[in-house]
């Protein structure tokens, strides 16, 4: 049954920074309901999460790339715990390579995970706000969509995609109590990360202004800010995240 407190799904919820986000909007008082790829690791992050006293979050395994699975997936997250009045998302792929070595898999992978993902979450949800006049949509993008980056064609136009649905859709919702924002991360501590080989990965640390990746609580704290009720005047807008690195 649907409890008072009002939903927000976080779409990779389990990850790096979806799961600083998950915390964030859980200590601000929200039933989250986190999107996961792996059940496995799904069911251990919530024990941790729990462990930790968040009894406020919950999974689920929506396929993402699946339309009918997405909007099937909503309808089951508002019977069990009420309409989603905050979609955040932050699930994301990294398949990185130079366009000469690229493959057309590679490219759909990430095209389908980090952007077609995003129609289907946001056609899953718009209904429901418009119902009730109420929205607060985040699109976790890049600083790569922002500027390129060199290995990254698809990845880059994933995200650079992904602000055009976001400024499109802030038009459409602006009259309707729903605000649509990106945020751009730029390189942040996570096993993302990670899998870049450690020369490249230096040499990129060195060019961030501020000499050190991002945390995941710093994109989780700006989260909170767009989903904010009073933030309605915020719409259409990129933050952007970045310790200088791309001033745009
Ligand atoms: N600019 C210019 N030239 C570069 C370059 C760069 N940034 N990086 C590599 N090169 C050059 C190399 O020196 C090499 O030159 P030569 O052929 O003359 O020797 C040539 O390009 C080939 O480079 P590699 O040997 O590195 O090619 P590769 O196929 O082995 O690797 C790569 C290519 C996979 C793209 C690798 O360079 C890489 O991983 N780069 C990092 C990509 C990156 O930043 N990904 C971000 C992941 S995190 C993320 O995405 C989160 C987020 O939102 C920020």
């Amino acid at each position: 049954m649907a409890n008072e407190a009002p939903v927000a799904w976080v779409t990779g919820g389990t990850g790096g920074i979806g799961s600083a986000i998950c915390r964030a909007l859980a200590k601000e008082g929200y039933q989250v309901v986190a999107g996961y790829h792996n059940p496995e690791k799904a069911k251990d992050w919530l024990a941790s999460q729990q462990a930790e006293g968040f009894d406020n979050i919950a999974l689920s395994g929506i396929d993402l790339t699946d339309y009918d699975d997405c909007v099937a997936g909503v309808k089951e997250i508002r019977n069990q715990f009420g309409p989603i009045s905050v979609l955040v998302n932050c699930a994301g792929i990294t398949r990185d390579g130079t366009m000469k070595k690229m493959t057309s898999d590679q490219w759909h992978e990430v095209i389908d995970t980090n952007l077609n993902s995003v129609f289907n979450t946001c056609r899953g949800v718009i209904e429901d706000m418009l119902e009730q006049g109420y929205g607060r949509i985040v699109n976790i993008s890049s600083i790569n969509g922002r500027k390129g980056q060199f290995g990254q064609a698809n990845y880059a136009a994933a995200k650079a995609g992904m602000h055009g649905l976001t400024m499109s859709l802030a038009q459409e919702t602006a009259t309707k109590g729903i605000t649509v924002n990106t945020l751009s991360p730029g390189y942040i501590a996570t096993d993302m990360i990670m899998k870049i080989p450690e020369k490249v990965r230096e040499t990129i640390r060195e060019g961030i202004p501020v000499k050190r990746y991002g945390t995941p609580e710093e994109i989780a704290r700006a989260v909170v800010f767009l989903a904010d009720k009073e933030s309605g005047f915020i719409t259409g807008a990129n933050l952007d995240i970045n310790g200088g690195q791309f001033m745009g």
